[in-house]
């Protein structure tokens, strides 16, 4: 059961939107489906753009409001909001007939989002060849990387080789109207008519083609610099970053995860968090949080404030365990009681009020946000 209300959300998230500037990114800080949906829907109302820069239908970000679910790959999670204009970057690769039937889906749930979309010229196409290059490579090599088969490894070669397809050269299709030829020029003039712009990150720090798990990893930078080249903002108009990070951690695809678990917790954790890929349906691999997989996400973004997601799906752990340095495990007993829809701090179990000041202190980073639940609503709100 959620505890709180749409309004009363809403009020606490206008109360600290103004801490958060006129530019913030929010950036997952683990291999991706932190959460980074649901925080971008909650904050969006408040700004007046919502951009994504980088990657492309390889993301899924999942959305619940009044009980409905929207899983956005394309377009970013704060388009239902009526008032906010969206944004596609140059950083990113896009698949025009996914991004078509993303808009088809919206209309239907009574969403235009044509008139308000705005789209790179630079981004550039993932075609058919490119996703079936994609699951070739994949069936091919001795070390696969488990990826989403959306052609996004092969989109992003092409246009490292420069012999990509880019947006300009798609106009024959409904989204022509949407083409901004220049979108560094967009963006800095929306930011000298004192826009708020919100920079939705897709995938997460460890997933980042230069810092992650090479090479274990996407073929965008998933890293708030990734995000800014991709939109083509200068770093100085950012003014907040938001990590998203999960009570405990999950990946979806091959590679290391030293904290990863098996057996009756891992298969709890993952039946509790729904823990199925939003894009392709995979069961996610599950294991512990890793602080210093935070800091190391922390220290690459400059994250000013968390928002640690998912705590209530640790609800019924006895003991949870974290890595407290690299291969070390720490336990925490767990506290055993209902966190769901719980929208304030005092009231969560002491246990789960010292794991996350826990997080808070190793990290030297605050957790603002902190998610109680799947619904929008489901969320603490502090202040500093
Ligand atoms: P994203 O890719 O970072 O946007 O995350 P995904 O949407 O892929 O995966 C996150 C999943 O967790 C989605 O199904 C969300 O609805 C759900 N979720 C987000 N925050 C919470 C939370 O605080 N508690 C619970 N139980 N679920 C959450
Ligand atoms: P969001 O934005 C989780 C993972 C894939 C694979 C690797 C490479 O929803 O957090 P790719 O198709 O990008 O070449 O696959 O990256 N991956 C993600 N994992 N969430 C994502 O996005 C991901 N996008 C890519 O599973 O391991
Ligand atoms: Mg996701």
């Amino acid at each position: 059961m959620s505890g709180g209300s749409d309004s009363a959300i809403i009020k606490y998230v206008k109360d600290v939107a103004d801490s958060l500037g006129q530019v913030c990114a929010v950036i997952g800080a683990q291999w991706g489906d932190e959460g980074k949906g649901k925080l971008i829907d909650l904050l969006a109302g408040e700004f007046d753009v919502v951009a994504r820069a980088c990657g492309g239908a390889n993301a899924g970000h999942t959305v619940i409001v009044n009980g409905k679910k929207h899983v956005f790959h394309l377009l970013p999670s704060g388009a239902l909001h009526p008032n906010v204009q969206v944004v596609l970057g140059a950083g990113m690769v896009i698949d025009v007939s996914t991004l078509l039937e993303e808009i088809e889906v919206l209309k239907k749930a009574g969403v235009d989002i044509l008139p308000r979309l705005h789209i790179s010229a630079a981004a550039h196409i993932v075609t058919q060849e490119h996703k079936e290059r994609d699951a070739k490579i994949e069936e091919e090599r001795s070390n696969k990387i488990g990826t989403t088969k959306r052609g996004i490894g092969p989109a992003y070669g092409d246009k490292a080789l420069r012999v990509g397809m880019r947006m300009e050269s798609n106009l024959q299709s409904p989204i022509s109207n949407c083409l901004v030829s220049n979108i560094a020029e967009f963006m800095n003039d929306l930011i000298k008519n004192k826009k708020r712009i919100l920079i939705e990150g897709a995938q997460g720090v460890l997933l980042d083609i230069d810092h992650g798990t090479y090479p274990y990893v996407t073929s965008s930078s998933t890293t708030v610099m990734g995000a800014l080249q991709g939109l083509g903002l200068p770093p100085k108009v950012l003014h907040s970053c938001i990590g998203v990070a999960k009570a405990y951690c999950t990946r979806v695809g091959e590679g290391p995860f030293a904290a990863e678990i098996q057996g009756d917790t891992a298969n709890r954790i993952r039946e509790r968090g729904g823990e199925y890929g939003a894009t392709t349906g995979r069961p996610r691999r599950v294991g512990w949080l890793s602080i210093p997989d935070l800091q190391y996400a922390a220290l690459l973004n400059g994250f000013t404030c968390w928002n640690i997601t998912k705590l209530d799906v640790l609800d019924e752990e006895k003991m949870i365990s974290v890595e407290v340095e690299r291969g070390r495990l720490g336990e925490f007993p767990g506290w055993q009681t209902s966190t769901s829809g719980i929208t304030s701090f005092e009231k969560l179990p002491q246990q789960a009020q010292s794991y996350i000041q826990f997080i808070e202190e190793k990290t030297g980073i605050p957790a603002l946000w902190i998610g109680t639940g799947p619904d929008r609503r489901d969320m603490i709100v502090k202040s500093i």
